[in-house]
């Protein structure tokens, strides 16, 4: 048995190299183009979870400094609750530590960096400009807009944009090849749209289906992917809405129910469920914005808390009444 067969399959597949990185090659050619002509700016990669930010700067340090790169690399996850005084205190001794054999700076990552206090965030721009000497900073965040601007002049940013299902696409063949695993045409096309952008999601969700696979199931098929990824089959999507159009108010109350009980969803799945499915119904404008508007008051109104009967009756209440104005 391999080493790396008891990993998750995002750390085993974690790309090893610059060339591994899906779906991102502009970034990937820039920031390599920075290190070849010797003038690495700091950076700040920025963007939605899973899309390869930890991947890229780790697979860039590889490449600048070779197998041995932890040496040369300092990783700070900045949410964790330390405060600055202790990053700035490590910063120092690391930045500060003789590089003997040195290939000129040493690469300080900072994960999660918008998770920073603005205090903190403030005390470091000038920890950074201290260090620019011999040392490059790279920050790491899901939001630019939670950091502090001056941080942010001192960067070079770049935006992580959701991955292409193509890229996402080519990657888990790749991992479905690796894994000797079956997956139907559309289980493969279901994984690459709920994944939504997020490679991690896509791998985490192909690994817990192929723990599913019995003995005698040998393919992966759309039912486990959607059981997977916790989100509602569109059919029974269907029949769900089916019932608010055609039946009187107590039966759909109780289709919904129903549906959510026997397949653990929960209202808020329901509700985007709903969304998708209507967005390829042809309603008029006004409809349309009627039910959208409702429904995001009543997601809104959820994930606040509140009465879970209410809010399915005023899910139906919604719909219901949107298609009423519109005959
Ligand atoms: N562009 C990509 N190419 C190949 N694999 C990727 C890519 N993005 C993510 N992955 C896979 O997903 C896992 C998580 O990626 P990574 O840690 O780089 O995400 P991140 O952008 O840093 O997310 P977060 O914002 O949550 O920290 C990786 O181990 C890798 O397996
Ligand atoms: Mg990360």
């Amino acid at each position: 048995m391999d080493k790396t067969d008891n990993l998750p399959w995002v750390e085993k597949y974690r790309p090893s190299s610059l060339d591994e990185v899906y779906g991102q090659s502009d970034i990937v050619e820039t920031v390599r183009k920075f290190v070849h002509e010797g003038r690495l700016p700091h950076l700040l990669f920025y963007g939605p979870p899973g899309t390869g930010k930890t991947s890229t700067i780790i697979a860039l340090a590889k490449e600048i400094y070779g197998p041995n790169y932890k040496n040369m690399v300092l990783e700070l996850n900045a949410s964790d609750d330390r405060g600055i005084d202790v990053v700035r205190n490590q910063i120092k001794s690391f930045a500060s530590t003789m590089q003997i054999f040195s290939k000129g700076f040493k690469l300080i990552i900072l994960d999660e960096a918008d998770a920073m206090t603005a205090v903190a965030q403030n005390s470091l721009r000038r920890i950074i400009e201290k260090y620019t000497k011999n040392t490059r900073f790279c920050i790491l965040a899901n939001y630019a807009h939670k950091l502090n601007p001056a941080l942010l002049s001192r960067c070079t940013r770049f935006r992580f944009h959701p991955i292409s299902e193509q890229a996402i696409q080519e990657r888990v063949q790749n991992v479905i090849m690796k894994e000797s695993l079956q997956i139907s045409p559309t289980a493969e096309e279901s994984l690459l749209r709920l994944s939504g952008g997020d490679m991690r999601r896509a791998l985490n969700v192909l690994q817990a289906c192929k723990a599913a696979l019995g003995d005698d199931t040998l393919e992966i098929d759309q039912d486990m992917i959607y059981e997977c990824i916790g989100a509602p089959h569109p059919q029974d999507i269907e029949l769900a809405l089916d019932s608010i159009l055609k039946d009187d108010w107590t039966k759909s109350f109780l289709t919904l129910d129903q549906v959510k009980r026997s397949k653990g969803l929960a209202l808020i799945d329901l509700i985007s469920g709903f969304v998708e499915v209507l967005s390829n119904y042809d309603l008029k404008p006004k409809t349309r914005i009627a039910i959208l508007s409702g429904l995001s008051e009543i997601e809104y109104g959820i994930s606040k808390g509140g009465n879970d009967k209410i809010h399915t009756s005023a899910i139906i209440g919604v719909i219901k009444g949107a298609l009423e104005n519109e005959k």
